[in-house]
């Protein structure tokens, strides 16, 4: 069993966490303090952390948790560390990374990837105990992506048949390929198809994501870099280009490539050329191109802030995944497709949904799509204390006050007292502590209801 040790000074994240994990069989250890943090490492055998980077109450600088990322490795020299930074401050994050951390999640998280950025980590740190390529090292960002396996895709609206039509007619090609769609809805699955019926299925995957990298470290990110290439590169690194040589490489939110860049970009998809930062030897690789965007390229083109010939060169076909609420026929299907999923994974056993909740469902506009949905359902998963979900349980926003307020009439005081409860923990994430402020209630107080309605 993987032993974690997670790291914050709030008791609540550290129990949302400990929830979060029940289900992944690792053995959990805690610390409050980074003098914590660096006894448990010390003293046990450790084979992940994730931990915070903010220890002094109310700052976001994240200089505690930095500045204990070299002690850490100064004891354990390969511990993988993912990092929880405060949302919006990437600045921190990468400065992270470059202090040796793995990868880092930002608050409040996102339970999926945070399960997923844990057990990448763990699979390198095992592929790298084990002796294999040492190149995973660079395998770090987000290489959730590095696998041929078909990804299962739901696809019952027309619409997403022909998606699917052509992902088998085209895949195989070695065609760029450019798939368009507003944010959750399946952009990366469908890459990730489009390799996995490919010939190069047998080579890598590698995503880079464009959004989640500082301008100044993309370059290396893409092409590598040769020691000394600037201050902070102290070893040679393989870059993304040489990784997926053979394979596919994956270019997520591709309109937040620098200007810059775009040239260098556009030479390599011309030629398969390139260097790796600081050196001048040039390298060539085969790579076959998928990209991705929520942006329209078009009108970027337009502004002058994206390269048209770069634009054609990644769009030789387009594939544009429509809107989940343009094609509600998936909606169900998806929903039951990740109650099970979700049920499976926190070990709840056969779920369904109520009648009333599925009519719920396929009413919500869905303005985070597929993901959104996924979420949706993992938290009533998550919430609902029976072995059905009902529509309460699914606490979507959009639910017509009115609704909500007549159906309020038909309820006991201990029903109603129930539900509230349970949509201001849903609204807050699982918080307690700021769930119990919304009521109005102390923190004793709600877990007493808690206890109460065996909403633990
Ligand atoms: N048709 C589908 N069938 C099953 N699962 C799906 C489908 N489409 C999307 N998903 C799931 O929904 C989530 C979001 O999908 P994905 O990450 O591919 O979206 P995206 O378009 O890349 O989003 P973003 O623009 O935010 O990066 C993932 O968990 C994915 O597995
Ligand atoms: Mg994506």
């Amino acid at each position: 069993m993987p032993k974690i040790l997670i790291a914050d000074d709030q008791v609540d994240v550290l129990a949302a966490l400990r929830l979060l994990l029940k289900g992944e069989h690792y053995d959990i250890v805690t610390a409050s303090s980074p003098a914590g943090v660096l006894k448990i490492v010390e003293s046990q055998d450790l084979d992940l952390v994730l931990m915070d980077l903010n220890y002094a109450r109310d700052t976001t600088s994240g200089n505690e948790g930095l500045d204990l990322l070299p002690r850490i490795h100064a004891i354990d020299a390969t511990l993988p560390v993912i990092v929880m930074t405060a949302w919006g401050s990437v600045n921190v994050a990468v400065e992270a990374m470059r202090r040796g951390a793995r990868d880092f999640i930002q608050k409040p998280w996102d339970n999926a990837r945070l399960l997923t950025i844990m057990r990448t980590q763990l699979e390198l740190a095992q592929a790298l105990r084990r002796g294999q390529r040492l190149e995973a090292e660079n395998l770090t960002l987000r290489d959730d992506g590095a696998s041929a396996r078909l990804p299962q895709i739901v696809a019952e609206s027309p619409s997403m048949k022909s998606v699917l039509n052509v992902v088998q007619r085209i895949g195989p090609a070695d065609a760029n390929v450019l798939i368009t769609g507003e944010n959750g809805t399946g952009k990366e699955v469908i890459a990730r198809s489009l390799h996995a019926v490919s010939s190069r299925s047998g080579k890598p995957l590698v995503s880079v994501n464009a959004g989640a990298l500082a301008e100044s470290l993309f370059e290396s990110e893409l092409f590598g870099h040769v020691r000394g290439a600037f201050t902070d590169a102290k070893t040679d690194r393989v870059g993304r280009f040489e990784l997926a040589d053979g394979g596919t490489l994956f270019l997520d939110e591709i309109s937040n490539v620098p200007l810059n860049l775009q040239a260098k970009l556009l030479r390599v998809l011309e030629t398969g050329e390139f260097e790796r930062v600081g050196s001048s030897k040039t390298r060539r690789v085969s790579v076959r191109v998928l990209s991705a965007t929520n942006a329209d390229l078009k009108n970027d083109v337009a502004e002058g802030k994206f390269r048209q010939d770069l634009m054609f060169r990644l769009n030789t076909v387009e594939i544009h995944l429509p809107a989940l609420r343009e094609r509600r026929e998936d909606i169900a299907p998806l929903a039951d497709h990740f109650l099970r999923q979700h049920s499976e994974r926190y070990r709840r056993g056969r779920m369904e949904f109520t009648a009333q909740a599925i009519e719920a469902l396929r009413q919500h506009s869905w303005p985070g799509n597929v993901r959104e949905l996924d979420h949706i359902i993992e938290r009533a998963v998550l919430m609902s204390s029976t072995n059905t979900v009902t529509a309460m349980d699914l606490a979507l926003q959009n639910t017509p006050a009115a609704q909500v307020s007549a159906r309020l009439e038909e309820m006991s005081l201990e029903d109603a007292e129930c539900l509230l409860i349970k949509k201001a923990l849903a609204r807050f994430e699982g918080n307690a502590n700021r769930a119990a402020e919304a009521l109005g209630l102390s923190r004793s107080a709600l877990y007493r209801r808690l206890q109460k309605y065996g909403l633990s």
